[in-house]
């Protein structure tokens, strides 16, 4: 019976077709055993609302691109080409969005949590799929600058059980977090309320099979998880060896929406520019700018970092460093400035400048002609609105 349940529990696509380019295959020469990538892309999202009650919080788009595809990106990097990706409710989004991983030439298999019922629940479902070999495991809403292919490359070839990741953070209590005796990891606590340092997990883990014992061992935390941080402190308490790496480079959790407006100002800032779309020439560039096919920006200034999606249309207005506009987005007669403004919306008219928001898919946000003059707003459960 459960041998059954296991095996409907994964399900994938044809054999990854496709040529990877020439970096990529001399980084899949290398030595050591294939490591395999798992991606955790269930929960629920909940401090992501509303953008959450209508999509995936790990398709949330970052510089116009879903956060997931930055992981699925860095594990291939690595020279990974086996990936599977836990997911729960929002599985057939995922799917839809995500495919069989051969755009990246990667097999990518699927594995179904039932309920998002902690990081280490995750891991152990997918202990079928990873049947013994070295693997990583990578938050689905997390962002590195530099990936992981040291670490990946450095794990293969050590002897470490595991390794984590750690990173200076100014609200440890948000987080995983580690405390050290010189380069050794001594101890691990998850959320503490009285953190004992400063030093976060980041969401990236590399493990061998011991881990498994571990996540069949552990119990539920206070908050009814199975906690990763728990099942490593188990590989620390039964004599296994834990390594440290601290990350090179900015690291991005993307669970709140302020957190997105950084990720995506982050990105931006390395965004090659290219001007694919039409620009009048009344209108100004600067700096790193793209504009996307079928993108028309007239008599209005850009200025980079930023990104104007395919088919959007720019009209006397301002937009401003560290925006995101996606695609067939209007905004008209307006200013915008570290903005992400999601597919199909709408911007016309503003008298101040929208700044520092979050616009989800298909919303409108446009000046009040008639009388009375009022704010007229039709928000989605837990909007946030801040007004002049
Ligand atoms: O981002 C780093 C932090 O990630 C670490 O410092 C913490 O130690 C670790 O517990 C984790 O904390 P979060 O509270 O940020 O985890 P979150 O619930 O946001 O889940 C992270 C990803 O894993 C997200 O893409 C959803 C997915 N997930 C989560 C749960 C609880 C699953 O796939 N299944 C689950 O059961």
């Amino acid at each position: 019976m459960e041998g059954a349940r296991r095996a409907s529990r994964y399900w994938s696509g044809p054999a990854a077709a496709g040529r990877p380019g020439r970096s990529v295959q001399a980084a899949d020469r290398r030595r050591g055993p294939p490591v395999k990538g798992l991606i955790l892309s269930g929960g629920h999202g909940t401090r992501l609302r509303p953008l959450t009650f209508t999509r995936a919080k790990q398709l949330i788009p970052v510089a116009n691109k879903p956060v997931l595809f930055y992981a699925i990106e860095a594990l291939r990097a690595a020279a990974i080409r086996e990936i599977g990706i836990v997911v729960g409710n929002t599985r057939d989004e995922i799917q839809a969005a995500v495919g069989d991983g051969r755009r990246w030439d990667v097999r990518v298999t699927y594995i179904e949590q039932p309920e998002p019922l902690g990081l280490a629940h995750a891991v152990k479902l997918a202990e079928d799929y990873i049947r013994g070999e070295p693997f990583v495991v990578y938050l689905g809403d997390n962002l590195l600058r530099d990936g992981v292919r040291d670490v990946v490359d450095a794990f293969r070839d050590g002897a470490a059980d595991a390794c984590i990741l750690l990173t200076p953070v100014r609200t440890p209590q948000a987080f995983g977090v580690a405390v050290l005796e010189g380069d050794r990891v001594v101890r691990l606590v998850e959320k503490p309320r009285d953190p004992p340092s400063d030093l976060a997990l980041v969401g990236v883990y590399l493990f061998h099979e011991a881990i498994f014992e571990a996540v069949n061992a552990i119990r539920p935390s206070w908050r009814g998880e199975l906690e990763i941080t728990d099942a490593i402190q188990y590989l620390l308490d039964h004599g296994r060896r834990v390594e440290a790496r601290r990350v090179t480079g900015w690291w991005k959790d993307t669970g709140r929406p302020e957190d997105i407006l950084e990720a995506n100002a982050l990105i931006l800032e390395a965004i090659e520019p290219a001007v694919r779309g039409q620009v009048d020439e009344r209108s100004h560039l600067s700096g790193r700018v793209v504009v996307a096919e079928g993108a028309v920006v007239e008599e209005s200034v850009v200025r980079g970092p930023a990104v104007i999606g395919e088919g959007s249309r720019i009209v006397r207005a301002y937009v401003g460093p560290f925006t995101a506009v996606g695609p067939r987005v209007h905004i008209e007669g307006s200013e915008v400035e570290r903005c992400v403004v999601l597919e199909g919306s709408a911007i016309v008219g503003l008298e101040a400048r929208l700044q520092d928001s979050l616009i989800g898919t298909g919303v409108q946000v446009v000046r009040c002609h008639g009388r009375p003059r009022a704010f007229k707003l039709v928000l989605g459960d837990q909007a946030r609105v801040e007004v002049l």
